[in-house]
């Protein structure tokens, strides 16, 4: 019935999160309110673990996207589940660090990392540092010299590839702003100044080609262009490089129909890519990364409001209006993205109409959701937005001097606090 298995409907036509009744939730901690179930994230992180072993024997990591979402009680989680970490700034790696995440384990990415961002990678001895620029692999082997180390790093490559997907989350081809392009040689020439570096251990390439993505070709495509390309480095530089990592950007389902595949079934024609490329390159296989974000955090995750005031305009559409919006889930402001949607405490009723989600910012395009069906939706029902654990609390902004929600962590039967929702003091902090 619902996007998620982890979500069902209770005795009381009541939709639950994680075994836990979402109006009860929304009643204890208030609204609006972020919602993640334990389990769900759990699950997501052994199916990749398990896909590793099998198709690579182990020979690979898989590293949480934290920009996904990023707060310590997950950083301990994909910890736990022997994850490891990719971060793209110093606040995500400062959360990291000090949640107790192996900074070895950690993957630092960015197109633009600053003097102080690349520091604090060499401090904390952050394993994998993935250049994109050539600016970067200069000023990151001067201050690797000035520190007295000698980081890992792999180099961001566009492999030339179409993801089809949506343009703003569209990364791999030539016009993009992230990493190295093949075809004008860019990539060789980095790949030459990285191995001669005096500071640096160059340890590997990597790619993302964007993301929600449901296609497998994409990905086998770009896998047997970087093999090429690994393959390339050798033959031209003779530098045998011993990892590859091919990124995230598996799809998830928003709505019934996104159709995203078996995790096994992007895998295997994955890994027979790679390992075809190997074979005919005579390359040996390479220790493989991957970074899934959205598929790890994305479904274990529901954001519940309060419905206020339903406005019904005759013959145009109706507006429901709910105490969250764009502050925090910007995602359908910026690219129309879709949900799916519940009335928490209507959970067992069949919708009556459709209907427009309005957000509660000063913006007309503060929206949540058009043409959604839903029951009769009256003031004070808890309307619950579906698969959303993935950018929306790390995509929220205090806009409108809005207060980010709180963020609670349901599993085992019970559920907590993990990131404590902010005050009128806390919007005020910083103000001078
Ligand atoms: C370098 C890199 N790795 C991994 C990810 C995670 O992608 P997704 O959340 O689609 O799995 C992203 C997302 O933007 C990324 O830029």
């Amino acid at each position: 019935m619902f996007v998620s298995e982890a979500l069902g409907v209770n005795s009381l036509g009541h939709l639950t999160v994680g075994g836990r009744d979402a109006v009860q939730l929304a009643q204890s901690y208030g609204t609006p309110l972020y919602v993640m179930d334990e389990g769900q994230i759990r699950r997501a992180c052994r199916l990749y673990r398990r896909s590793i072993d099998r198709y690579y024997g182990g020979r690979g990591l898989v590293a949480y996207a934290s920009k996904a979402f990023c707060c310590k009680e997950i950083c301990r989680i994909a910890n736990e589940e022997g994850l490891g970490l990719d971060v793209v700034s110093a606040g995500e790696l400062y959360t990291a660090v000090t949640a107790g995440f192996p900074a070895e384990k950690i993957i630092f990415h960015g197109n633009n990392k600053t003097m102080e961002e690349l520091t604090m990678a060499l401090e904390y001895g952050v394993g994998r540092i993935v250049v994109d620029n050539i600016t970067e692999l200069h000023l990151l082997d001067q201050l690797a010299r000035a520190a007295g180390s000698r980081p890992g790093v792999l180099l961001r490559i566009k492999p030339g590839v179409d993801a089809h997907t949506h343009d703003f989350v569209r990364t791999g081809q030539i016009d993009s702003k992230f990493g190295f392009a093949l075809e004008t040689g860019e990539a060789m020439e980095a790949a030459r100044e990285a191995a001669a570096a005096g500071h640096l251990t160059f340890l590997g390439i990597h790619c993302h080609i964007g993301s929600q993505i449901f296609d497998t070709e994409p990905f086998q495509h770009a896998a047997q262009v970087m093999v090429g390309f690994l393959a390339d480095v050798k033959r031209e530089l003779g530098v045998e490089l011993g990892e590859l990592n091919l990124g995230g950007g598996f799809g998830i389902r928003y709505t019934p129909d996104n159709d995203p595949a078996p995790l096994d079934a992007y895998m295997e024609p994955v890994a027979a890519a790679i390992g075809a490329a190997c074979r005919r390159t005579g390359m040996a296989t390479p220790f493989i990364i991957l970074e899934p974000g959205r598929s790890i955090a994305g479904p274990a995750g529901v954001t519940l409001y309060r419905v206020g005031g339903v406005k019904k305009i005759p013959g145009v559409r109706t507006y429901v209006s709910v105490d969250g919006g764009m502050f925090d889930n910007p995602r359908y402001a910026l690219y129309q993205s879709r949900y799916s949607f519940v009335i928490a405490n209507k959970a067992a009723l069949s919708p009556a109409g459709t209907v427009t989600v309005a957000g509660k910012c000063c913006e007309t395009g503060d929206l949540l959701g058009e043409d959604i069906p839903l029951p009769q939706a009256e003031p004070g029902d808890i309307l619950a937005v579906l698969a959303t654990g993935a950018y929306n609390y790390s995509m929220a902004s205090n806009y409108n001097r809005n207060r980010r929600p709180p963020v609670v962590l349901v599993g085992g039967g019970e559920d907590r606090i993990i990131v404590r929702g902010e005050t009128l003091e806390d919007l005020v902090r910083c103000d001078v």
